[in-house]
């Protein structure tokens, strides 16, 4: 349970990777993290070492093609705290690369964690984010996604051809702009981010990025004060080009 006057946070996909280092910078920042994860014993793996350091991390069954796992968690989190302040859509796959799929197939397995697995997520916690003094989203994007950078030759990852990756995040942005133009009112920040090409299982942990210098813009857009943007696209040099 977390202090009256603590930010809750929810994070999806959160035992490993990219939203792993998420969740430490959180607890860092003393906010009080519920990790999302599938498989608990994972979750808790992560979360030991930062709540023995001080931090508060609490790890809840999360699985966001279930709509049982994640009506179960709603219910949980509104009897548990009543509110959440942040929602990090950051579960997500690319199955391009996997042999033995047809199209079809790593299209709709994609779609379901990646589009419908963030929205039903996003539904479920609005009412508990309206609840918040300044609710915050975060959806984890790709700029694969962006058609303003895939048709410059000079982008580092022009000859990157994900199409069902792509094609998801794509959605994942256009979602981001409905949500952000949607709940204005309400004080919401909902911005879409690309962490950059980081090394985790995900890219068979191919480039030296590492995943604490991912989590800097998504705790950027978790964190955003009253003034900050919403509707954006953003990595951490800046706005990206939709
Ligand atoms: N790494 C990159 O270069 C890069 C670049 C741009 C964007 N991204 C995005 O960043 C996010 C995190 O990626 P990552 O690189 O950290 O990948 P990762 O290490 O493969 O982690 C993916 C996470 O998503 C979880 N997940 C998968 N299916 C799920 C489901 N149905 N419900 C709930 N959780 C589920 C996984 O849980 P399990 O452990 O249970 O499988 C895992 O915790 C993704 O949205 C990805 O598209 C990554």
């Amino acid at each position: 349970m977390s202090d009256k006057d603590q930010k809750i946070a929810l994070i999806s996909g959160a035992n490993r990777g990219i939203g792993a280092a998420v969740v430490a910078g959180l607890s860092r920042a003393g906010v009080h993290v519920l990790l999302g994860c599938r498989d608990l014993k994972a979750g808790e793996e992560v979360a030991a070492p930062l709540c023995a350091e001080g931090g508060s991390v609490t790890p809840v069954q999360l699985d966001v093609t279930d709509a049982l796992s994640v009506a179960a968690l709603t219910e949980k989190l509104e009897a548990d705290y009543g509110h959440i302040d942040i929602l990090i859509n950051n579960a997500g796959v690319g199955l391009d690369y996997v042999p033995g799929m047809s199209a079809v197939e790593k299209m709709e397995q994609t779609l379901a964690i990646n589009v419908v697995g963030g929205l039903r997520l996003t539904e479920a916690m609005l009412p508990l984010l309206e609840k918040s003094a300044a609710p915050r989203i975060v959806n984890v994007s790709s700029e694969l996604a962006s058609f303003g950078l895939r048709h410059d030759p000079s982008w580092d990852h022009h000859d990157k051809i994900m199409p069902t990756y792509a094609a998801s995040k794509a959605a994942v942005n256009a979602l981001t702009v409905g949500y952000a133009k949607a709940l204005v009112d309400k004080g919401f920040k909902v911005n879409a981010i690309c962490p950059g090409y980081t090394a985790t299982a995900a890219t068979n942990f191919m480039p030296d990025r590492t995943v604490d210098q991912a989590a800097v813009v998504i705790l950027q857009m978790a964190l955003l004060e009253d003034d900050g943007p919403t509707g954006g696209f953003f990595n951490d040099q800046g706005a990206l080009p939709w």
